[in-house]
């Protein structure tokens, strides 16, 4: 029994993983382990030399069972530091979050400026039919104005994607009676070639005012004071005769070049103005097509170029950078 006891130790003490213990263990303690060989045969001897062997043998198997087990222990935490260990005075990860885009920045802030000026805010679908888009803002048929806007046409069908968000000022009107005052922010879009001002879907912001007794001064009051919230100072902007079949008169307006102050940039096309907006005063056919009496009720419909506006905040000369997915650009904001 010494020498078994030896032989074991020697086994328990060279084993260098758990494969090894447990093949150490099936041999001396399992269930033809040999201190069962030694607890078997104990029915066979005499009865003094029962006790003291099985005594001795029973006192074997404790005392390898510790030493098996103690041993596993060892190994078993090694292996789970190797896993991962946890180390509570590690400064932790910062969770990652996410950020809105600048596009969805400015529409927000537009919205919240307008809503504090007493608009509502409503919306239209992305794909339009020709009505809305077209005949009800009075632009007939064959009419060259149509050309104004390059249009995404939808296969087999009278549906486009929107040109611009004019169509929700006659959705609105068929379902709201006068006063009214609204705008109409979301996506547009346009086949046409892509350079740093131009891209093929885009986002604009509709306006629209009917009172009894509105008037182009009081479109001018309210532009204005829009800029001077959205960019946080006093902006130069200028109205230019326009032509809009939806509008009569009309009038392009544009603003000050911030990106160049002025000076002439790609953004501005070296003229230190941006056009921003198409607006006028709604023709008479418009509010017809709405379900609105002309000689009961008039006012303004406006619509600018969000991508414009968020170019000329953030100081952005390509307007291509938006739609990019670019994360060096993105996360910037
Ligand atoms: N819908 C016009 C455009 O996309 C802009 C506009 C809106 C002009 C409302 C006048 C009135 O160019």
């Amino acid at each position: 029994m010494n020498s078994l006891k030896t032989q074991a130790i020697e086994e328990i003490n060279k084993s260098s993983e758990l494969k090894d213990l447990n093949e150490a263990y099936r041999k001396y303690l399992g269930r033809e382990g040999e201190i069962g060989k030694i607890l078997k045969s104990l029915k066979d001897m005499a009865e003094e030399e029962r006790r003291n062997i099985g005594k001795e043998a029973n006192e074997l198997k404790a005392f390898l069972e510790k030493q098996i087990n103690d041993k596993k222990s060892v190994f078993l935490n090694s292996a789970k530091k190797k896993a991962g260990s946890f180390d509570i005075s590690i400064p932790g990860r910062k969770a990652r979050t996410g950020h809105l885009h600048p596009l969805t920045l400015v529409k927000r802030q537009i919205e919240q400026i307008f809503q504090e000026m007493g608009f509502s805010i409503v919306l239209g679908p992305e794909m339009e039919t020709e009505w809305y888009n077209f005949d009800a803002l009075n632009i007939p048929k064959d009419h060259p104005a149509r050309d104004m806007w390059d249009t995404f046409w939808l296969k087999n069908s009278k549906n486009l994607l929107r040109t611009h968000t004019s169509p929700v000022q006659i959705r609105y009107m068929e379902r709201n009676n006068p006063p009214i005052k609204i705008i109409a922010p979301g996506r547009i879009f346009r086949h046409e070639a892509t350079d740093a001002s131009h891209e093929i879907n885009f986002y604009q912001v509709e306006g629209l005012m009917i009172d009894k007794e509105i008037s182009a001064s009081n479109f001018k009051a309210i532009i204005q004071e829009f800029f001077s919230r959205f960019f946080g100072k006093v902006v130069e902007a200028r109205l230019r005769p326009s032509f809009f079949p939806f509008t009569e008169p009309s009038f392009e307006v544009d603003m000050s070049c911030l990106v160049c102050e002025g000076t002439g940039c790609s953004t501005c096309s070296g003229t230190g103005w941006i056009e921003v907006m198409g607006a006028g005063m709604v023709h008479p056919n418009v509010l017809k097509a709405g379900g609105i009496a002309p000689k009961d009720w008039q006012g303004f419909a406006f619509g600018m170029g969000m991508d414009r506006l968020a170019m000329m905040k953030y100081k952005i000369n390509d307007v291509r950078l938006f739609y990019s997915g670019d994360l060096r650009f993105l996360n910037q904001f």
